[in-house]
């Protein structure tokens, strides 16, 4: 028996450091000395209560009250900080709010924000009828700005969001040049980095301050569950994204927390499919007459593709792609036609989606100018040659006799 398998029989974590497919599968296991479920099991509360007096007044109670979180949600942010290499994860109720809390913990009054034109579409909401209510101003700056954000950095930035790659679009950005300029200026950098799940790029490692995922995605891994995640290294931001998120009044049910912790154990393995379906979908796709581009960074013909290889160890299943330009009564055809492919938001879960996204009334630093409609494909975990043939016999009902 290995020194490892001998520690897990007495109740104690692993003692070597395995690879990240093996992190996943063994972090945030209950121990004991007594015998104990595999996965950590489901915590409910509202109410915890304390056996003493001095264990109630007690300051480093690890829980305190159920809104705070309890094991079951300890047992998934220890494990999502290990899988983002962070020291700790705040958990939040969805994606969106993840991205709008870092957002308040890192503003005040007269704020300047710098956001990428790419982002998930729902934060420009945020920041132009939210956060105006409080003078912080909103900058949207081209995805591909590498290290020239220095130039729109100013004395009341506090703060640097971006997406990579980014919605809708994919744009893959440079975030280690950001990073080196907003590092001169002390403007913390965050990335929603839902795209890779944390499985195929860690921005932490590049310098950046958070690394934020919807967990509803790849995580959570079957449309079935809401939450999102804020991972930092810094004890002191991530102290005050905590604090935040407690001011806000957010919690996160055990259950789903439960969920998306049985999720992380086979994201490794899931991925990898998400990740071929997606390419030969996206393969085959750029050869379809009614196909004008392809938008995937894992493919050489992407403009970004380089920078992906330099830091992206994958691609997962999400990428858009460009249809020549047909009548509204076509795309609805195609759209309809579709038998594996649903239509429907969010993206991450087992199935397959596709849906068009009028992306032109999203962007404003960087227009679109494209033109056909741009659609959104989700590889899910079908067989990839039905996924072909679905999308090759809906074509074909579009197809000039
Ligand atoms: C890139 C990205 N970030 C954040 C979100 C928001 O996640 P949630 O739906 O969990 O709020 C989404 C949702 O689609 C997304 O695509």
């Amino acid at each position: 028996m290995s020194g490892a398998a001998k520690m897990r029989k007495k109740g104690k974590a692993p003692t070597q450091k395995g690879k990240l497919n093996t992190v996943l599968a063994t972090a945030g296991r209950p121990c004991g000395e007594d015998s104990y479920p595999v996965n950590q099991s489901v915590e409910r509360a509202s109410t915890i209560l304390f056996p003493t007096y001095e264990e109630f007044v007690r300051e480093d109670k690890e829980f305190v009250y159920g809104r705070f979180g309890t094991r079951s949600h300890k047992a998934l942010s220890d494990s999502i900080s290990e899988l983002e290499g962070g020291k700790q994860t705040q958990l939040m109720p969805s994606g969106l709010s993840a991205i709008t809390t870092c957002l308040l913990a890192l503003t005040q009054q007269d704020s300047h924000v710098l956001v990428t034109d790419s982002c998930y579409d729902p934060v420009r909401s945020i920041c132009d009828r939210f956060l105006t209510k409080y003078g912080i101003k909103t900058e949207y700056y081209d995805p591909r700005i590498g290290s020239q954000i220095v130039d729109l950095i100013r004395p009341e930035t506090t703060a640097i969001l971006c997406e990579s790659p980014g919605s809708l679009t994919f744009e893959v950005q440079d975030i280690a040049s950001i990073v080196s300029e907003a590092q001169k200026y002390d403007v913390p950098v965050l990335v929603d980095n839902t795209w890779s799940a944390g499985y195929f790029y860690q921005p932490l490692a590049a310098g950046a301050s958070v690394s934020i995922q919807s967990v509803t995605k790849y995580i959570g891994g079957h449309a079935d569950c809401l939450m999102g995640s804020a991972t930092c290294n810094d004890t002191a931001l991530a102290a005050k994204i905590n604090r935040t998120s407690r001011q806000l009044g957010h919690n996160v049910s055990a259950d789903d927390a439960y969920l998306a912790h049985r999720g992380i154990r086979s994201l490794g393995a899931r991925l990898k499919v998400h990740e071929a379906n997606a390419l030969q979908l996206a393969d085959w796709l750029a050869q379809q007459p009614e196909v004008t581009s392809v938008l995937h960074p894992a493919r050489v013909d992407h403009p970004d593709h380089e920078l992906w290889k330099r830091d992206f160890s994958g691609s997962s299943g999400l990428f858009g792609f460009v249809l020549a330009p047909c009548s509204e009564e076509n795309l609805a055809h195609f759209c309809n036609a579709l038998d594996y492919f649903g239509m429907g938001y969010s993206w991450g879960g087992f199935e397959s989606l596709l849906i068009p996204c009028p992306v032109a009334r999203c962007r404003s630093a960087v227009p679109w100018r494209e033109q056909g409609h741009l659609m959104r494909i989700h590889a899910g975990l079908e067989d990839a040659d039905d996924l072909v043939n679905d999308l090759d016999q809906a074509f074909g009902q579009i197809r000039p006799a």
